[in-house]
């Protein structure tokens, strides 16, 4: 089997002035994010991912979270188009680091889409209707999707940044989620795992099955160990300031 790949971005100093949900109680410091992000890079690889490093041009404060930035799907590379305005040239940079190994496509206004948005969850892609993805952007989606055999679900997101802000995957089975954000009937058939409150559930399956779960997600940790997962935890407090996460700092071709 082929190893997968883990495509990051670079920390640029504009970084400090990543979007933000709420003012954080200090102020993001570049030099601990490179240092985390490092961190995070070390055990995506310890997991079994093979890195790829993408830069990140100056212009692009939120760019290190290159998820919202493309969607993976087999062999073609869809680059999206954030909801934030702010974050609409993001994507081609990624495409052009990736065009010779993808088939690429793009969503076209008016629809936006980011990659936080999509949840695949076996042979199925959960696309969260949030304040940064639109109908039309989920169509579009759904289009490149149903060409490759996959199924697109849409899920309406309540108050919440992304869908995987409020509901990710430790494997094909087995969802952890926080209640209150979504139906839960549209994941009818799969096991929760219910965890309260929104950006604590943003967990990442590692290749060789451990679960890394953010250093500060102390009750998450506690909820999947006791499922009888292995847990590793990284420290990734200033990207949570910019409500980031494991899945948005990665794109991961295992995803796809
Ligand atoms: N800072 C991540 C975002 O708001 O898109």
């Amino acid at each position: 089997m082929l190893q997968p790949i883990a495509f990051v971005r670079s920390i640029p100093d504009s970084f400090a002035g990543a979007l933000t949900r709420a003012e954080p109680a200090s102020a993001i410091d570049v030099t601990a994010a490179r240092h985390q992000h490092a961190q995070y890079v070390a055990c995506l690889g310890g997991g079994g991912f093979e890195i790829e490093h993408i830069e990140t041009p100056p212009a692009f404060a939120d760019g290190p979270f290159i998820e919202d930035a493309a969607v993976l799907l087999i062999g073609t590379l869809l680059l999206t188009r954030p909801g934030a305005p702010s974050r609409r040239g993001e994507a081609a940079g990624v495409g052009e680091a990736l065009a010779d190994r993808f088939e690429i496509c793009s969503i076209e206004s008016p629809g936006t889409l980011e990659g936080g948005d999509v949840l695949r969850v076996g042979g199925r892609i959960y696309v969260g209707n949030s304040s940064r993805t639109n109908d039309d952007g989920i169509q579009q989606l759904a289009a490149v999707a149903a060409e490759l055999g996959i199924e697109t679900i849409q899920v309406p997101v309540l108050d919440s940044l992304h869908l995987k802000s409020v509901i990710t995957a430790l494997d094909d089975e087995t969802l952890i989620a926080a209640p209150g954000y979504f139906d839960p009937g549209v994941f009818a058939g799969l096991r929760v795992l219910w965890v309260q409150g929104a950006s604590e559930v943003n967990v990442l399956t590692l290749p060789d099955g451990r679960i890394l779960i953010p250093a500060s997600k102390r009750t998450v940790q506690e909820v999947v160990g006791a499922e009888g997962y292995e847990v590793v935890t990284v420290d990734v407090s200033e990207f949570e300031k910019a409500d980031g996460g494991l899945t948005c700092l990665s794109l991961r071709t295992n995803d796809g």
